[in-house]
C-alpha cells in the first residue's frame, strides 16, 4: 500500500506519519516513509533520526537540471524502484523503518516547487512494494500536489482533520479531488480532538459529507509540548493509533497483525 497523508496546513499530517510508520514497523511491516513536503524540514526527527536524509532531488542533478528535463516522459532513469534499490546515500534506516526525502526549497526566488511534484509523483509511481512493505507520504499541506498529480502515483490517501471547520472543508476538497482521479480508498482520521463530545460531532460532520472515518487521535499534551524540540512520544495516544492502523489494514486487506 501507498498511502499518502494529506490535509489543511498544521492539522497534524507529519505526526500522524510518523505515528502510524511506528506502528506499522511495530507490527512488523517494512516501512517506507517519503517526505514529499518541500517547506517543513523536521520529520526526520518526529521519526527518531538526528539528521535529514540527502534529498532525491540531488540523484536526479538537483532542481535546475530537473527543470530542463521536466519535459521529458521520465526523469529518473530506473523504471522499478524496490525498497532494497533505493541507493544508500538517499536513505535512511533504522531497522525496518526508512526515510527519503523529495526535495526542499531552500533559498529564496530559487522558483517555483514543480520540479519536487514531477520527482514524487514519477518516484511513488516506479515505487514497487511486496506484501509486507508500507509506504507512508507526508504530503504538503493543501490541495496543489493534485494539480501537479503527484496522488496519481498512490493508492490510498489519509486525510488529517482537526475540529475547525477550515479543517474539515480543506479535507472535503481532498476527499472530492481524490475520489475524481478514481483513488479508491480515501479515509479521514480525526486528530487533536480535545473530548468525546467533539469526536462525536467531528465524526458525523464528516459522515454528512460522505468521508469515511478511520479513527480518531485524541489532542494529547505530551505531543504538543514535545514538538518544541520535534520529538513524538507515543505511549499518550498509542491505543488510538492502533486503532487507526487495524482499521486502515483491514480496509485495504492487508494483515493486521498487532
Ligand atoms: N494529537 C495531537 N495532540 C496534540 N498536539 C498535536 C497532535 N497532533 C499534532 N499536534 C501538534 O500540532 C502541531 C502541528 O503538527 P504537525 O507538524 O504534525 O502538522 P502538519 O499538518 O504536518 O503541519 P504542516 O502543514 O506545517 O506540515 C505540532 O505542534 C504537533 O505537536
Ligand atoms: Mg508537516
Amino acid at each position: 500500500m501507498k498511502i499518502s497523508v494529506c490535509g489543511k496546513g498544521g492539522s497534524g499530517k507529519s505526526t500522524v506519519v510518523a505515528l502510524l510508520a511506528n506502528e506499522a514497523r511495530a507490527r512488523g511491516y517494512h516501512v517506507l516513509v517519503v517526505d514529499s513536503d518541500e517547506s517543513n524540514s523536521g520529520l526526520f526527527r518526529m521519526l527518531g533520526f538526528d539528521h535529514p536524509p540527502v534529498p532525491l532531488m540531488e540523484l536526479v542533478g538537483g532542481k535546475t537540471s530537473l527543470k530542463q528535463k521536466m519535459g521529458q516522459p521520465s526523469v529518473l532513469s530506473e523504471t522499478r524502484i524496490a525498497l532494497t534499490q533505493i541507493p544508500e546515500r538517499y536513505l535512511l534506516q533504522r531497522d525496518s523503518l526508512m526515510l527519503v526525502s523529495i526535495g526542499k526549497i531552500l533559498q529564496s526566488l530559487e522558483g517555483c516547487a514543480c520540479p519536487m511534484g514531477v520527482l514524487s509523483r514519477e518516484f511513488l509511481k516506479k515505487l514497487i512494494l511486496q506484501e509486507d512493505e508500507l509506504a507512508i507520504v507526508d504530503m504538503e499541506a493543501g490541495v496543489e500536489h493534485f494539480g501537479r498529480g503527484v496522488d496519481t502515483s498512490i493508492d490510498s490517501i489519509l486525510i488529517v482533520v482537526e475540529p475547525p471547520l477550515e479543517s474539515i472543508n480543506v479535507g472535503q476538497k481532498i476527499h472530492d479531488l481524490a475520489s475524481g482521479i478514481g483513488i479508491k480508498n480515501v479515509w479521514a482520521v480525526m486528530n487533536k480532538v480535545p473530548s468525546e463530545e467533539i469526536a462525536i460531532r467531528l465524526k458525523a460532520e464528516l459522515e454528512k459529507r460522505h468521508i469515511e472515518v478511520v479513527g480518531c487521535v485524541y489532542y494529547d499534551a505530551d505531543i504538543y509540548s514535545s514538538s518544541l524540540d520535534g520529538s513524538i512520544p507515543v505511549k499518550g495516544v498509542a491505543r488510538e493509533v492502533k486503532m487507526v492502523m487495524s482499521s486502515i489494514l483491514s480496509r485495504a486487506g492487508m494483515p493486521i497483525t498487532t
